[in-house]
């Protein structure tokens, strides 16, 4: 082949590529990344529309000073699609801001604020719209209420992805105002709008999806249940695909105490943060730059910064050079600052824990231990730990109905698969010991077994003994939410893996969960958690985090290690006393 006779490329100039390069917007990123977002599968998906959404009102209700009630109901509408409802008798959202909230990504109230809330990034209510409308084509219907006197507005909205921004279908662009009183509820009922009748104040958001619904680990009931433990003066009204309403009572009608909202802590700011913050402060000189930008920074500490820079108090910020900064930033890393104020943060608390922990696993030991605040990257957080000894697996309470029904939903290919990813707490040495006892072969295919096997199984299931067999169950939290995904990626689970359990008379092998009856609950509340994406399901293992995880999971591990060997010192006496009789 000659020189001439080469296909020719086509060359691209700076030019022809200048001409396509523009900007993106957020929606249309996640739109693409969806899984991003926690919508990577249709179960997940249904999942994380109910979760953003009861979130949100519970941040809402808590921030008003109201005892949240919630109702949530999932419809089936179609095959794989569902209509998710959530109300609140929250403080409702004035009209301008609702198309904004729900209709554009990354618009919220708690992004630029240092205060624990269940939600921070701006974009779950607005993703979840986002995900049903590309999936069924639907608008997401908001109706909110601000009080009894005031009309209702309603709106149904789709996100314009291109522009992030939301579009206005009802009511000629405008959305519908709804009058109070009668004539109000007349205009619901003939509109076909769903509102729980009674209330009159809060928030309903519907979106209709392309979802799956299923029981057990990482379902909907499983975050509602986590949710009511966690969060004790919640109730839930809830009603699922099939028409089961369940409702989750509140045990106590006390809020939790209100968390503060804290400036940055100087331990926290990086140079180019600092640098920025100069050019937009409104202070006219350094010493009031510093005391009012940041926790913990009086005049005299201010002072003393600006000493160690060299830096005059009176200068001005606005004025402040590249180098001059760069001696601030040292100066404030080398003065001693106390430890940011912690009234921004709200633990669950002990006893809380303690309850909420026995109601889900009935034991016979339990301990608990609150470690004081702690500091990563200026932001302060707090480690909760509660761990429960004893008591039968969730495999051995389950009813032969819910079974059946567990089976039918399952696309595990095999049984063993079944009983390990169906149940928390099921290993592989469980799963074998069951199937053994049924005398059944680990390959059937679980939505396939006849009634009589399934009784086979059920009956194995409740007479094998599991608890040894069993590994630990790790129930993770942030801001009092349940963490259901990811969690060999979240820092609270690679803590526990890397505690010595056995020092406590537990069996670990090396790199794994420890096995025996044992379940502990681990919160982090902190004003901002580094999740490591933003579908919010992991925390990131930041060396303060691991540190405080290791302490918390270690007080509550001797307190364990103390009953596990009266224990056995008691069995033990009582064996040799056998021997001697
Ligand atoms: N039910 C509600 N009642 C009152 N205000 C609400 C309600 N739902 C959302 N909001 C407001 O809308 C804002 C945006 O909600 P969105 O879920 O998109 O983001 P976020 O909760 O701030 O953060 P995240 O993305 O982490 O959930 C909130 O910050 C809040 O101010
Ligand atoms: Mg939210």
């Amino acid at each position: 082949m000659t020189e001439n006779q080469e296909p020719k490329r086509k060359r691209v100039t700076a030019e022809t590529m200048a001409a396509k390069q523009r900007d993106i917007s957020v929606s249309e990123f996640f739109a693409k990344n969806r899984h991003l977002l926690g919508f990577d599968n249709p179960r997940k998906a249904l999942l994380t529309a109910v979760k953003e959404a009861v979130d949100n009102s519970l941040d809402a209700c808590e921030e008003a000073g109201i005892v949240p009630e919630l109702w949530v109901h999932i419809e089936a509408t179609a095959p794989n699609r569902f209509k998710v409802g959530v109300q609140d008798n929250g403080p409702g959202i004035v009209k301008k801001q609702i198309p904004l909230i729900f209709g554009k990504l990354l618009y919220g109230s708690k992004f630029h604020r240092l205060r624990m809330s269940r939600g921070q990034q701006g974009i779950g209510i607005s993703a979840a719209g986002m995900y049903g409308m590309l999936t069924t084509g639907k608008p997401v219907k908001i109706i909110s209420k601000t009080s009894s006197r005031k009309p209702a507005h309603y709106f149904e909205l789709q996100i314009d992805t291109k522009r992030n921004q939301p579009e206005i279908i009802n009511g000629k662009g405008e959305g519908e105002d709804i009058p109070a009183g009668e004539k109000g509820e007349k205009y619901i009922a003939d509109h076909g709008i769903e509102w729980v009748a009674e209330l009159n104040r809060g928030t309903r958001v519907t979106i209709e999806l392309e979802g799956r619904f299923m029981r057990g680990r990482g379902s909907v009931d499983e975050y509602l249940e986590e949710t009511a433990i966690a969060n004790p003066h919640v109730t839930i009204h809830y009603v699922d695909p099939e028409g089961i309403p369940i409702t989750y009572e509140r045990s106590s009608t006390e809020l939790p105490p209100e968390p503060q909202e804290i400036k940055p802590h100087p331990y926290g700011i990086e140079l180019g943060q600092l640098v920025t913050m100069f050019k937009e402060t409104s202070t006219s000189t350094m010493s009031q730059f510093l005391t009012s930008s940041f926790s913990r920074v009086s005049s005299g500490v201010a002072q003393k910064i600006c000493e160690a820079a060299k830096i005059s108090t009176r200068s001005n910020p606005k004025r402040i050079g590249r180098h001059e900064a760069e001696a601030l930033y040292n100066a404030i890393q080398n003065t001693k600052i106390s430890a940011p104020a912690t009234d921004c943060i709200s633990p669950i608390g002990e006893s809380l824990i303690l309850k909420g922990l026995h109601h889900r696993v009935p034991g016979e030991f339990y301990a608990a231990a609150t470690r004081p605040p702690a500091v990563y990257r200026g932001n302060p957080f707090l480690i909760e730990v509660g761990l429960a000894y004893g008591g039968s697996s969730p495999a051995q309470k389950v009813s032969l109905d819910t079974l059946t029904e567990l089976l039918a939903e399952s696309d595990a290919r095999s049984l063993r698969q079944f009983l390990m990813t169906t149940f928390d707490g099921i290993g592989s040495p469980g799963a074998e010991k069951i199937l053994s006892e049924a005398e059944m072969g680990p390959r059937q295919t679980p939505s396939k077994l006849t009634k009589d096997l399934i009784e086979h199984l059920h009956a194995a299931m409740k007479n094998v003994n599991l608890s040894e067999g069993q590994t630990m169950q790790v129930l993770r939290y942030a801001n009092r939410v349940p963490l259901q995904f990811q969690p060999a990626a979240c820092a609270i689970t690679q803590a526990v893996i890397a505690n010595n359990w056995r020092a406590y008379g537990l069996t670990q092998a090396r790199g794994q969960l420890p096995t025996g009856p044992v379940t502990v609950m681990v919160h982090m509340a902190s004003v901002w958690v580094p999740f490591t994406s933003e579908s919010k399901e992991a925390i990131a293992s930041y060396p303060e985090i691991m540190k405080e995880l290791r302490l918390g999971l270690q007080a509550v591990g001797r307190k364990l290690a103390i009953y596990l060997n009266r224990r056995n010192r008691f069995r033990q006496e009582g064996e040799r006393r056998e021997v001697f009789l």
